[in-house]
């Protein structure tokens, strides 16, 4: 790998946010043909060495060198037009454009008269996406779609645009197992056939050690070390990326008292969903476990009163919501609901303060909450759940992706509700993080309310669940105790 010289190098990186430095003398290099994974935890400034990389930010410090020349890039525009393209962290899709659209966004085919050419778009989309193993209307608005497939739908995108360097920042974060698999093999592909060089990266270290060739860590803004992926093991990138041993002991479960069932689900049918049964207790967590598109997702935003419901009952500790509740009336029975998608739950322009007490302003004080008595309230739970850097009144925008999920949860720990319902609790979350936010979980089971944990990640569900429910094509098919010896493979054929 090192006999031939970098397609591209970053020297010396340095970058700066105001008072924060983000990166420090970071290096980083990339060979033709090369999968380069960087890995490292929430906020050690992944994705800023990519922005850097990708002509987000063209303000910074040290050298970058493509193809053995000195640049500085003026835009992402720019990267592209030299083969440089950024796969986002958060997607960057346009929703109500059709899927071939998105895939073919500010490129589209023309005819010989010069419009759209829609047929064309449509059939190669269509083909594209059938290599990667979806048979999906590409003529339908993305929207309509799983992140999943918005996920996918961007990957296509930047591919089909002709990168010879292909950077994705945590590609597979909203995918299933299955579609984690396919891009994989996507991955594997673009790099040995086609010769495209890919830096990757994720949180989720099995990945990383079968997709890369070499890996870097980056803990707070610098280098730790970039090892030869067949000369490292899981268990090394975790203390390279922790800088210690992890502690991966969950608080142990209290002993139930008597039962009460604290949400009652009978009979619901709807859109995505039929004939769903459920009840949680108070001082258990289940885990609802599925693949995009088996319904759970919806399942959880219908107990929050964001999908409809043709027939059956929601009860939450004795109160049965008529069929046209809000949000609002969710909230002040008791439930709580983290949703899968950052991006639709936040405000990202608006203080990590504001987006936590948001929900609580009435709790806070009455009509005329104060900037002091909503700081003091956002800031323990802040603390609590270890958001960094600690700083109420930063948007939101500027924290990195976990710790983003982080406030997510935060907002709701404000006032502790009877249900906790959380999609996709650590997506992107760090391994240490990750733990963090489980412990929460755990402990708020142990304060006896109840956690209905809805996940495509079987390591999330298996963790901390005592039972486990399993969603496929909108029907609970299976119902298991989680003793400790049921495993990931087991969960994943029931599905
Ligand atoms: N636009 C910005 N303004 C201010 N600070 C920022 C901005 N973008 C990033 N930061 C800060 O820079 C640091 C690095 O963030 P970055 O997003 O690069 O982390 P990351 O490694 O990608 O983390 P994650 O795994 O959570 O996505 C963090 O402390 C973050 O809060
Ligand atoms: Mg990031």
């Amino acid at each position: 790998m090192s006999d031939t010289p970098p397609i591209l190098e970053l020297r010396q990186i340095t970058k700066r946010f105001g008072g924060l430095t983000a990166l420090e003398d970071v290096n980083f290099d990339l060979h033709v043909g090369e999968t380069h994974a960087l890995v490292g935890e929430n906020g050690a400034g992944k994705s800023t060495l990519m922005r850097i990389l990708s002509g987000v930010y063209n303000e910074y410090d040290g050298d970058y060198i493509l193809d053995g020349q000195h640049i500085r890039l003026a835009s992402p525009r720019d990267a592209l037009s030299r083969g440089i393209g950024m796969i986002h962290q958060e997607l960057n899709v346009m929703p109500e454009l059709s899927v071939a659209e998105n895939i073919f966004l500010g490129r589209q085919p023309l005819t010989a008269m010069g419009s759209v050419d829609w047929r064309t778009m449509n059939r190669v989309a269509e083909e594209e996406l059938r290599k990667l193993g979806f048979n999906i209307n590409v003529r339908l608005p993305l929207e309509q779609y799983p992140l999943g497939i918005q996920q996918v739908t961007e990957v296509l995108r930047v591919i089909l645009s002709g990168a010879r360097i292909l950077i994705m920042d945590e590609p597979t974060s909203a995918l299933s197992p299955a579609e984690v698999e396919r891009l994989i093999q996507l991955v594997n592909d673009l790099r040995s056939r086609h010769k495209r060089s890919i830096i990757y990266i994720s949180h989720f270290l099995d990945e990383v050690m079968r997709v890369a060739d070499r890996v870097t860590v980056l803990r707070d803004g610098r280098n730790v070390a970039t090892v030869n992926a067949t000369e490292t093991s899981k268990t090394q990138l975790i203390s390279l990326i922790l800088g210690r041993e992890m502690d991966a002991v969950l608080p142990s479960a209290s002993e139930s008292t008597a039962k009460r069932t604290l949400l009652s689900i009978k009979d619901l049918s709807g859109g995505a969903f039929e004939n769903v049964n459920l009840d949680l207790d108070a001082g258990e967590i289940v885990g609802l476990y599925g693949l995009f598109g088996a319904g759970h997702f919806d399942l959880a935003r219908a107990l929050f009163g964001m999908f409809r419901f043709d027939s059956g009952t929601i009860t939450i500790d004795g109160y049965s919501f008529p069929t046209n509740f809000t949000a609002r009336d969710a909230i002040k029975k008791g439930l709580a609901y983290v949703s899968e998608s950052r991006r639709k739950s936040l405000f990202m322009d608006e203080a990590n303060y504001r987006n936590i007490t948001l929900p609580h302003l009435g709790h806070i004080g009455g009509f005329w909450p104060s900037y002091a008595k909503e700081v003091a309230a956002a800031r323990p739970v802040m603390e609590m759940v270890n958001v960094q850097p600690c700083k109420p009144d930063n948007p939101v925008g500027t924290l990195s992706g976990g710790n983003q999920q982080k406030v997510a949860i935060a907002r709701w720990i404000t006032y502790p509700p009877k249900v906790f319902v959380v999609s996709e609790p650590t997506r992107g979350m760090d391994v240490g993080a990750k733990n963090e936010v489980l412990s929460i979980l755990v402990n708020f089971r142990n304060q006896g309310y109840g956690v209905l944990v809805v996940s495509s990640e079987p390591e999330t569900v298996l963790a901390v669940s005592d039972r486990i429910v399993v969603m496929s094509r909108g029907k609970i098919v299976s119902e298991l105790a989680n003793t400790g010896d049921l495993q990931k493979e087991a969960l994943m054929r029931l599905i």
